[in-house]
């Protein structure tokens, strides 16, 4: 069947011969060819319809499940999110980045014993080679913090060829030992890359880590930022307990755009490393982990409450966007947003409270009661209030995604380690639906027109004052 007009017939069936089984019947209405299709846990097998030879066409994977995961669970429509299983606001509340990072690591929450453990050797990984201080000094003040952290994991992989799939096998993640190691590697070096970045943009000299005393991880990481030579320095620890709990939202989010390219690189056999690059690349863009900064340009823009009906009218023309609203899953009120509203407002008693809370709050009003935002179920999601609270406490605005990476980066752990025990397992490589050319001959030179896609005037004024200085005489 290959005609393009052929259309599916779908007929949920429930016979004698399926008893007992959920199955779809579909049917070709141009053949008459039937198929059925087992449904488990609400899915169908897209490789069932090639039978029939059609592709399931999903930009954005609306609608299409690309493994199997028992880590994170989402309820869009009522709001839930729970990780192994745990309500989000209990684990936000009662728990902490360490522990939520061995739960969704291991699957069970760890014991105290455990959890000693595992947080004394995170700890035990947090210097970083080097190598990566004398690259972040290198890179420029101004560089966004993220597009650092985006070479510095590539780089950071290139440290270690023992545990390198391209130099040593595909195989060597099957060892325990190497995966464990991995982990803590991962888990210990980013919270001292993003302070380093942090340290190396405001040009202050480089903390090292204080691991073997009794500072959290989260400690750790605000002693890195902020100690001026004072190895007794303390961090507020209510700032802690926030920034902690900001982790523990971000831990995991199931298969989001980073986490699914953790899964899509690492499909491929490439390093961990290299596919959490290709990940905090995912993270960056202000769709998604960028959300956090754009939502703070966007408030900054917006400047007073007094302009807030116009930013929505313009948001309902098209015109902007309400950055920090909507979601590809949830369509009801992100549980981790409540939570950042709420914390919000126990770091401005000690930060301050940033004037901008007032145009975020008043734009959430109108827009929960407005018709565009109803219809469609917008609703302020984790990014809305976080900006807030990095910059109630000062981090500079391009600094707010790194912050985000670091919480995410057990989540994306988990995932990691999931995919290399997934037995369905397979390199990504979804299909296309070709529209081009039919095949043609190749056109001599003489013969050609132009098809006006590329364009001869997109050359700066400082291209063509440098083409110039070579007496060009033939202008471009
Ligand atoms: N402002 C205005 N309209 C919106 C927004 C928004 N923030 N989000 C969605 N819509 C509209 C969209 O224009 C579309 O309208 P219509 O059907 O009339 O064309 C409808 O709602 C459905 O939106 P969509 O773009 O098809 O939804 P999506 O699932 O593809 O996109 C999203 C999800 C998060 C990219 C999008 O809601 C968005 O751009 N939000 C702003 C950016 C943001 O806050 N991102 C952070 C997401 S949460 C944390 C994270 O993932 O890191």
């Amino acid at each position: 069947m290959v005609s393009s007009v052929s259309s599916l017939h779908y007929v949920r069936q429930n016979n004698m011969e399926t008893k007992n089984k959920k199955t779809i019947k579909v049917i070709d209405n141009q053949t008459g060819q039937e198929l059925t299709l087992e449904v488990n846990n609400n899915t169908i097998r897209a490789v069932d319809l090639a039978k029939l030879g059609v592709t399931v066409y999903d930009p954005g994977f609306l609608n299409t499940a690309s493994c199997i995961s028992r880590i994170t669970y989402i309820d869009g429509d009522k709001g839930i999110l729970r990780y192994r299983g745990y309500p989000i606001e209990e684990l936000a509340e009662k728990s902490s980045f360490m522990e939520v990072s061995f739960l969704l690591l291991y699957g069970e929450l760890p014991t105290s014993r455990e959890l000693e453990h595992f947080t004394h050797r995170v700890l035990r990984h947090t210097f970083v080679k080097q190598s990566l201080v004398d690259i972040i000094k290198a890179t420029p003040k101004d560089a966004h913090p993220m597009g650092t952290l985006v070479s510095m994991l590539a780089a950071e992989g290139t440290l270690y060829p023992d545990a390198n799939p391209a130099i040593n096998g595909g195989d060597i993640y099957n060892s325990p030992m190497i995966r464990e190691k991995q982990i803590l590697r991962l888990l210990g070096t980013m919270p001292t890359l993003a302070a380093f970045i942090y340290r190396h943009k405001v040009g202050r000299p480089f903390n090292y880590p204080a691991y073997g005393g009794s500072r959290s991880y989260t400690e750790n990481f605000m002693y890195m930022l902020d100690s001026m030579d004072d190895p007794s320095y303390r961090p507020n620890s209510t700032l802690v307990k926030a920034l902690d709990t900001l982790f523990v939202l971000h831990a995991d989010h199931e298969l989001n755009c980073s986490t699914a390219a953790v899964r899509h690189l690492t499909s491929s056999g490439v390093d961990v490393f290299t596919a959490f690059s290709g990940a905090a690349g995912a993270l960056y863009g202000p769709l998604h982990g960028g959300a956090n900064e754009a939502v703070l340009r966007m408030l900054e823009k917006i400047g007073s409450v007094n302009n807030v009906p116009a930013f929505i009218e313009a948001v309902k023309n098209r015109k902007a966007r309400l950055m920090g609203f909507g979601h590809r899953v949830y369509k009801n009120y992100d549980p981790r947003a409540r939570i950042v509203r709420k914390l919000a407002y126990q770091v401005f008693e000690i930060c301050g409270k940033d004037p901008l809370i007032e145009i975020a709050t008043t734009l959430e009003e109108h827009a929960l009661k407005d018709k565009y935002f109803i219809e469609r179920k917008l609703y302020p999601n984790v990014d809305f209030y976080s900006g807030l609270i990095y910059k109630a406490m000062g981090f500079p605005t391009d600094f707010f995604t790194i912050l985000f990476a670091i919480g995410r980066t057990p989540g994306w752990l988990a995932h990691w380690l999931e995919y290399l025990d997934d037995p369905d397992r397979k390199i990504a490589r979804p299909r296309q639906n070709y529209l081009g050319s039919e095949e043609r001959s190749y056109i001599p030179m003489t013969q050609r027109n132009s098809s006006g896609k590329y364009s001869t005037e997109y050359v700066s004024p400082a291209e063509k004052r440098r083409v110039n200085g070579f007496a060009v005489t033939s202008k471009m």
